[in-house]
């Protein structure tokens, strides 16, 4: 999010933080359309291959304003559910620019997207059955679970090789391409991801050259898919960005070689979705009360964990900052919590920030990925609002607040 300093308050693309709070109301999920396509820019010059094809992940953030310019930008797109599917094609994305990788999928899901043509790419050996009895002539692909050591990411819950439930173990792969050559079939592709949020690229090269490897004993496959996981320095302080030239650079040599050896020309991809949104975004909340308990300070704001779950279910960190009273004295640490009814409800601990009093704007910076997508009622509250600064600075409703009248809409009375 694209934001500075202007009469003791910040100001988005012109736009300032309490005009944007009286406007649409917090908490509200804020994003930047110069940014986001900026990341998509970034990721298309990735690689200088041109059997080299990015899909944004759409599980990070399927607001359809925000998949229309994804997809303005060249990027393709997987879906993981019949839902993410549906904004996907509200957002104009075509049959050919989806892939379908969803895991334990019910068979009206896996014929759904078979009446649709939608490649499908499939994670068991059950479901690839299942799928090849109801759509004879596709030609599915699979995922590879690398196996226990190979997989990587900010926290054991989205690691995604060896002890975990995603994938096809490499010594059953064989068996899964002989099923599909049974039913007059064949396994066209594979993939793999080893898990989100890395900003060390080795983890990734090495799974990528293990994939590599393995497609050798299958001629048939055209497609490899590397996945997504790039990371970002959500602890700008701290960490580093993603190296992603010097990536680019060995990716391109790794795949260059390979089809230099083997003489084949398959489609690569790779399947990134916080890269894309997450630095697009921040939220905008309010101070609502702030108290001292037991010698801690506390920021008690209108954003609870139901609102931003990342802090609460992987201990993840995001920037806290103020937006308005940028001056207001001195500096007190802070823990920063939102209005839900438990002890966990944390947004950030231990924050340096200028005191704080109620009706007070925070930012919470990178927000833009997994951040409303997990969302949900808890406590019963209704959901916030999303806003896009376009690169003219005008502030654009992309999706509206949820109200009272919608929590009780979908209950029989
Ligand atoms: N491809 C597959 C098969 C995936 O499972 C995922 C993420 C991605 C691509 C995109 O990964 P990314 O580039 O966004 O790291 N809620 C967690 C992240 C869960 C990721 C799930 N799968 C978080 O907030 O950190």
């Amino acid at each position: 999010m694209i934001f500075q300093p202007l009469n003791n308050e910040l100001v988005f693309r012109g736009i300032s933080a309490h005009r944007l709070a009286e406007e649409f109301g917090t908490p509200l999920y804020l994003y930047d359309e110069e940014i986001l396509r900026k990341n998509c820019r970034q990721l298309q010059s990735l690689s200088q291959l041109d059997n080299f094809t990015v899909y944004y992940s759409a599980k990070a953030n399927a607001n359809i304003a925000l998949l229309k310019i994804i997809r303005e930008e060249g990027l393709r797109v997987d879906a993981m559910s019949l839902g993410e599917l549906a904004l996907e094609e509200a957002a104009g994305f075509t049959p050919k620019e989806i892939l379908f990788l969803g895991n334990n999928l019910k068979e009206s899901d896996l014929f759904a997207v078979s009446q649709k043509k939608i490649q499908v790419c499939l994670d068991s050996l059950d479901q690839l059955k299942r799928y090849l009895d109801l759509a004879p002539t596709t030609q599915p692909y699979l995922r590879v679970n690398p196996g226990v050591g190979f997989g990587a990411g900010h926290h054991e819950k989205v690691i995604t090789a060896g002890k975990v439930k995603f994938g096809i173990e490499v010594p059953q792969l064989a068996q899964a391409f002989r099923l599909a050559k049974e039913k007059g079939s064949e396994i066209k592709g594979l993939m793999l991801h080893i898990g989100s949020l890395f900003l060390d690229p080795t983890p990734w090269l090495t799974a990528i050259a293990g994939l590599l490897e393995l497609a050798k004993q299958f001629p048939e496959v055209d497609y490899l898919d590397f996945g997504g996981g790039i990371g970002v320095p959500y602890n700008r302080q701290n960490e580093q960005r993603f190296p992603f030239q010097e990536f680019g650079d060995k990716l391109d040599l790794l795949l260059t070689a390979w089809m230099k050896e083997t003489g084949r020309a398959p489609q690569f991809a790779i399947e990134p979705g916080r890269f894309v949104v997450a630095e697009a975004g921040a939220t905008l909340c309010e101070v609502q009360s702030v108290k001292t308990n037991s010698g801690v300070h506390f920021a008690g704001t209108d954003c609870g964990f139901n609102f931003l779950l990342r802090p609460e279910l992987y201990e993840a960190y995001h920037e806290i900052i103020k937006a308005n009273n940028l001056n207001s004295g001195d500096k007190l640490r802070y823990q920063v919590t939102g209005n839900v009814c438990e002890s966990g409800d944390n947004l950030g601990k231990d924050r340096l920030l200028a005191k704080l009093a109620p009706k007070d704007l925070l930012l919470i910076r990178d927000t833009g990925a997994y951040g409303h997508v997990m969302a949900s009622n808890y406590n019963a509250m209704p959901r916030p609002a999303e806003v896009l600064i376009t690169h003219k600075g005008q502030a654009r409703l992309i999706r509206r607040r949820e109200n009272i009248a919608d929590l009780l809409q979908s209950q029989t009375i």
